[in-house]
Parts: structure tokens; C-alpha cells; sequence
């Protein structure tokens, strides 16, 4: 079994000022995103894009780093992740694939457990603000004593994870940390601070490696600014 033991109540090790260093993507009007010409592009997407603000190559570089970082902090405690569903499911199965690379086939613990929750508040493009918990065949109870690490694929306004945080601090875990890939740049953003962030990214609707719109472009590796003239398409397909 992992040691629970670490890391301790006086743990983390990380400035708590605030998280580390993350990519900084721009505003597209100051360095304007990549050209969709430059990539290959699904053509079922043709003309529902505007630009491809990460390619994936970018996304596995940095997951690969965040990997590096989990595991130099946690030194050697059990993690158990929690996936939170479904943006969250292409990042969470890089991420555990870099972070199997850190251990050695001789690590005399286990190094992670994990589960899968799903958190709504989306609807198309809008937060409801109503966040809503759903475990997928998840006890909470067992979170008990665990180092929990959610592991996310965007937090917008932070408003999901004011609200998810204090759920699972009711079931007592050891810890409670959050990796997001990304992290927006809203005006009436919560301010909550991500523990492990891949990139700090501009206020637009962005789509791809799991990231949805209305159910679309989670198939698609890089993640792109959605073209809004596509909208009332998909819309149309959602009903
Ligand atoms: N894209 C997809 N899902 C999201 C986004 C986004 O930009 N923001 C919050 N959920
Ligand atoms: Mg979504």
C-alpha cells in the first residue's frame, strides 16, 4: 500500500502564494493563434474552426512535465486520482501514461488509484451556476484518508470547483488537490488557484482533446477556438 503518511498536514511544498509556473497563452490579439492550414485538421470540422490555440504536441510536452512535478511532490505517497468526466478523460490518460514513466519498476508502493466523477454546470456555451456531482459508480466514502488529486480539463469562472472541493472535504480525504489542463483568463473569474496547471488560456470557447461543444470535437487532438458561426449547427444537432 501507498504511505499515507505523506505527504503531511504541513505539506505542499509548492509556493503557497500561488501555483507554479504554466504556459501563458496570449490573447489572440496580441499573438494571434495558429492558422488551421498549418495542421491537419479533421475535415468534418472544416469551417466550425477559427484557429488552433494548442497543438497536441504542446499538450503532451507539458502533460509529460506536470507528470514530473505530481510526482516529485507526492514523493512516494499513494495519490488517487479523480478523473472528473468527460473533458477531463484525454488529459487524465496522458497524465496517468507520464506519470507511469516516473516510477520505477522497483517502486515498492503503489503509486496511484483512481475514479471517475462527473460534474455538470455546461449547457452549450453558458455555466447554469447549478454544479451538480454525479459519481460514476464511485463510493465517497473511500476518499477517507486518500491524497485526492482532481484531475480537470478546463476551469473557466472556478465556480465548479468552489463548489466540488467542499463535497469531497466531507468525506475527510488527507488532501485534496486539483491538476487542470487549462485555466481561463474570465473577467468574473472565482480566482481559484490550480494547484498543477498546464496553460493559462484567453477568454474563448476552446474545443478538442475531450473538450466539447454540445457533445462535438472531443475526437480532435489540438485544441482549437471554436468558430461561433458554426453554433446554431450544432445546436440544431443537439436537439
Ligand atoms: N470549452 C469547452 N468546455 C468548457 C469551456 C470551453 O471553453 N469552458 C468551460 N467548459
Ligand atoms: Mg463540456
Amino acid at each position: 500500500m501507498g504511505d499515507a503518511t505523506k505527504p503531511s498536514a504541513d505539506w505542499p511544498t509548492f509556493p503557497a502564494t500561488g501555483p507554479r509556473k504554466c504556459i501563458v497563452i496570449p490573447d489572440v490579439a496580441e499573438q494571434p493563434a495558429y492558422p488551421l492550414d498549418v495542421f491537419s485538421i479533421p475535415v468534418h470540422y472544416e469551417g466550425d474552426l477559427e484557429s488552433v490555440l494548442i497543438p497536441s504536441g504542446l499538450i503532451q510536452a507539458r502533460s509529460e512535465k506536470l507528470a514530473e512535478d505530481i510526482f516529485s511532490d507526492y514523493d512516494g505517497a499513494m495519490i488517487h486520482i479523480l478523473c472528473c468526466l468527460k473533458g477531463g478523460a484525454q488529459f487524465f490518460s496522458d497524465l496517468i501514461m507520464y506519470l507511469k514513466r516516473c516510477y520505477s519498476r522497483r517502486t515498492p508502493t503503489v503509486p496511484f488509484t483512481f475514479d471517475f466523477i462527473r460534474v455538470s454546470s455546461y449547457k452549450g456555451m453558458t455555466s447554469s451556476g447549478d454544479v451538480q456531482v454525479h459519481a460514476t459508480g464511485m463510493d465517497f466514502e473511500q476518499l477517507k484518508g486518500k491524497h485526492v488529486l482532481l484531475v480537470e480539463d478546463i476551469v473557466d469562472t472556478g465556480r465548479t470547483m468552489a463548489a466540488l472541493i467542499p463535497e469531497l472535504h466531507k468525506h475527510q480525504p488527507a488532501t485534496v488537490r486539483v491538476c487542470s489542463l487549462l485555466q481561463k483568463r474570465v473577467p468574473n473569474s472565482a480566482n481559484f488557484v490550480v494547484d498543477y496547471l498546464g496553460f493559462q488560456v484567453p477568454n474563448h470557447f476552446v474545443v478538442g482533446y475531450c473538450l466539447d461543444y454540445e457533445e462535438y470535437f472531443r475526437d480532435m487532438d489540438h485544441i482549437c477556438i471554436i468558430n461561433k458561426a458554426c453554433l446554431p449547427k450544432y445546436d440544431a444537432l443537439a436537439q
